[in-house]
């Protein structure tokens, strides 16, 4: 560890269009998949369930002040659900639960289950496993696939340090716990941060050769909540490539789907995968098909986009599934076709990740 983890405190001014966006004039679909102005089709929602969360890494949250939503603001679960039948019947065949920590809402089996009931290809949830594995065989028989579970550090005393609060040894035997359910593929989501844990890529690429767990390499994005982000403290996902294929050779693994974010390595000699997502050195976006919900019932089309439908009010407003459906074809067309995080003026948005949903 190189010094005390950064704190800063700043105050965003909103972001602009950028300057890529030249928006092609074109008549939006009505009918047929969600499509934005680039031809990306949008199968893929993630669902915010709360914004807020037992943990503070400090790559998210701050350590204190953060205000939360009240309670009527955040979308009941009968809304969520509707929305999650809206977003079936336009063609989105993955749904993720998000947060902040998605655990932390009570009763989420129950919505769970009543997704699952709307019937998805694929039903998951990122968390940040501190209150995964008392309710990990609950969730899987209501209908949850799998886990990504958040962890930085392998070693206690560096954990406590990124995360703030939480124990290293309950999120690994909430990942056990969640295998033992059958949350399986289970993935671990690691952020690295420059002088903080970058030491423990090829500790982190040793645990997914061991445990067959797919570890994701995140490159820290300018979403943190205190403005800390530069880009000097972000690890290119090139840079851990080449230090975990120098001592394990890697081999790329195709996605069928070319729509992952992660470039996906497997260890040649063995078991074991590791994936890149390196948001910032190597956008993805061109092949981008997801849709964001916050908690609060905002339709975000893009993490780092502070453009937003409100979807709550017309829901809350006696809003038919015709006009719901039409505010999430407009989220869509509306995308920007990409984050702009390299290009001059770039801002980060007004909302961090915590009020996002990863
Ligand atoms: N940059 C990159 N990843 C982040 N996450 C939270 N904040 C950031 C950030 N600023 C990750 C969490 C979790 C997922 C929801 O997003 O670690 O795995
Ligand atoms: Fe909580 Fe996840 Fe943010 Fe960490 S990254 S503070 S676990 S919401």
């Amino acid at each position: 560890m190189t010094g005390p983890l950064p704190v800063a405190v700043s105050v965003k001014p909103r972001r602009r269009r950028p300057d890529s966006d030249v928006m092609p004039a074109q008549a939006m679909p009505l009918e047929g998949p969600l499509i934005d102005r680039y031809g990306r089709v949008h199968d893929d929602l993630r669902i915010s369930v709360t914004d807020r969360c037992n943990l503070r890494c400090v790559y998210c949250m701050p350590e204190e002040g953060l205000s939360f939503l009240p309670r009527n603001e955040l979308l009941t679960f009968d809304e969520i659900t509707r929305l999650a039948q809206v977003a079936k019947s336009l063609g989105v065949s993955a749904l993720r639960l998000t947060g902040g920590e998605p655990l932390v809402r009570k009763g989420l089996p129950s919505l769970v289950g009543r997704l699952a009931a709307v019937g998805f290809e694929d039903l998951a949830m990122t968390t940040n496993g501190t209150e995964l594995a008392g309710v990990a065989r609950e969730l899987a028989a209501a209908g949850l696939r799998r886990v990504n579970v958040s962890c930085d550090s392998l070693r206690p005393e560096r954990f406590a340090a990124i995360r703030r609060r939480g124990k290293l040894d309950v999120v690994l035997n909430a990942m056990t716990a969640a295998e033992e359910a059958g949350l399986t593929p289970l993935k671990v989501n690691v952020v690295l941060l420059r002088g903080h844990n970058d030491d423990e890529i090829l500790d982190f690429a040793s645990f997914a050769r061991s445990t067959g767990r797919i570890v994701r390499f995140i490159e820290f994005m300018p979403l943190d909540a205190q403005g800390m982000w530069d880009r000097n403290r972000l690890v290119p996902g090139r840079q851990v490539f080449e230090r975990i294929s120098a001592v394990w050779p890697l081999e790329p693994v195709s996605d069928p789907s070319g729509t992952a974010p992660a470039e996906r390595f497997r260890f040649a000699d063995g078991i074991g995968e590791i994936g890149l997502i390196s948001s910032v050195s190597e956008p993805f976006c061109g092949t981008c098909n997801r849709l964001r919900l916050t908690a609060d019932g905002a339709l975000r089309n893009c993490l780092f986009s502070d453009d937003e439908d409100t979807v709550r009010d017309l829901l809350r407003n006696g809003g038919t599934d015709a006009d719901l459906s039409l505010l999430f074809r407009q989220a869509v067309w509306a995308k920007f076709p990409g984050h702009g995080i390299n290009e001059p003026g770039f801002l980060s948005p007004a909302r961090s990740m915590s009020m996002i949903g990863g």
